[in-house]
């Protein structure tokens, strides 16, 4: 039975993959208080002590308005970390899975981002990101970078947030000109349980299928959970942040379909799943 070590196994990811992988695999679950990976001894320790045969960081600094405020700890976890992570499983000849973001685009191409593109990211929180994949490429080793996006789980998202406004208010106010691809994070976790047992090594653009608004999003949400609630279509502008946010930042997953895996279902179909089955 292989060992995984999962880092943020609290995170949604992290619970989404706890619960994929149970009862297949020996799970080694870090959350903060177990590893924190912005040391590299911890991160050497928990490999040399574990000895897993694949690490999968879903530990992140992920809140992405705070980050512009703090960005030192945006990229000790984001950057220094992942960098820690990859030195220990290269010295252990470790397999390492890193999840990214589709933060690190400008979203100025205006239409869908493949891994052959070029990153540049608006925010810290994206610049971080980009900067903890290329101290990982940096380092070499057995990687797989797996970029995703508009992630939703067990845990704070958009859905949450969606479904608890609508029960406190009668019209919820919804950014409508910034694409991208809901991406729900039991999907995700199936993923990436295939991608790992390979030696496909290299970026990975990872998302359900399809494409749509925030605004689009929300409705979707609301139509699914039978939630009665007016939504009113607003611009970036109308709704100032502290982050800038890509216009159009849908990923490819051209990666994915090249090396022969099946495309992930269409987001509307994994919300729909979601909702049924997974929101409480
Ligand atoms: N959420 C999205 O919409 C989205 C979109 C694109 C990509 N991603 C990427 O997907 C991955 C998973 O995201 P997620 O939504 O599952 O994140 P999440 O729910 O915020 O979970 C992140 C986890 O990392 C932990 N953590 C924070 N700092 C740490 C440190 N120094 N050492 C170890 N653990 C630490 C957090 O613990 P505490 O809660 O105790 O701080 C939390 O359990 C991240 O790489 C993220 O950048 C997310």
């Amino acid at each position: 039975m292989p060992k995984v070590l999962i880092t943020g196994a609290n995170g949604q990811l992290g619970r989404a993959l706890q619960r994929q992988f149970s009862g297949k695999y020996a799970l080694v679950l870090c959350d903060l208080s177990e590893l924190n990976i912005t040391s590299f001894t911890a991160c050497r320790d928990a490999v040399r002590t574990y000895r897993p045969d694949i690490i999968i960081n879903a530990a992140a600094y992920t809140n992405v308005e705070r980050a512009e405020d703090e960005p030192d700890a945006a990229y000790a976890v984001n950057a220094i970390g992942a960098h820690n992570l990859a030195l220990a499983c290269r010295e252990s000849g470790t397999k390492l899975v890193h999840i990214s973001t589709d933060y690190i685009f400008d979203g100025e191409k205006g239409a869908a981002y493949g891994e052959y593109d070029s990153p540049n990211p608006l925010s810290v929180y994206g610049k971080s990101k980009h900067l903890g994949e290329q101290l990982i490429r940096d380092t070499g080793g057995r990687y797989f970078i797996v970029r995703t996006a508009w992630l939703y789980g067990d845990g704070h998202n958009f859905v949450r947030t969606m479904l608890r406004l609508a029960n406190e208010r009668t019209e919820i106010s919804v950014v409508a000109d910034q694409h991208g691809t809901p991406t729900y994070a039991a999907d995700l976790a199936k993923f990436i349980e295939q991608l790992m047992h390979t030696k496909y090594y290299g970026i990975y653009h990872v998302t359900n299928a399809g494409s749509c608004t925030w605004y689009e999003f929300a409705c979707k949400i609301f139509e699914y959970a039978g939630k009665k609630v007016s939504v009113r279509p607003i611009k970036t502008e109308d709704y100032p942040t502290k982050a800038r946010r890509p216009r159009y930042s849908v990923l490819d997953n051209y990666m994915l379909k090249l090396r022969g895996f099946d495309a992930l279902r269409p987001w509307e179909e994994a919300l729909k799943d979601y909702i049924a089955n997974d929101c409480q």
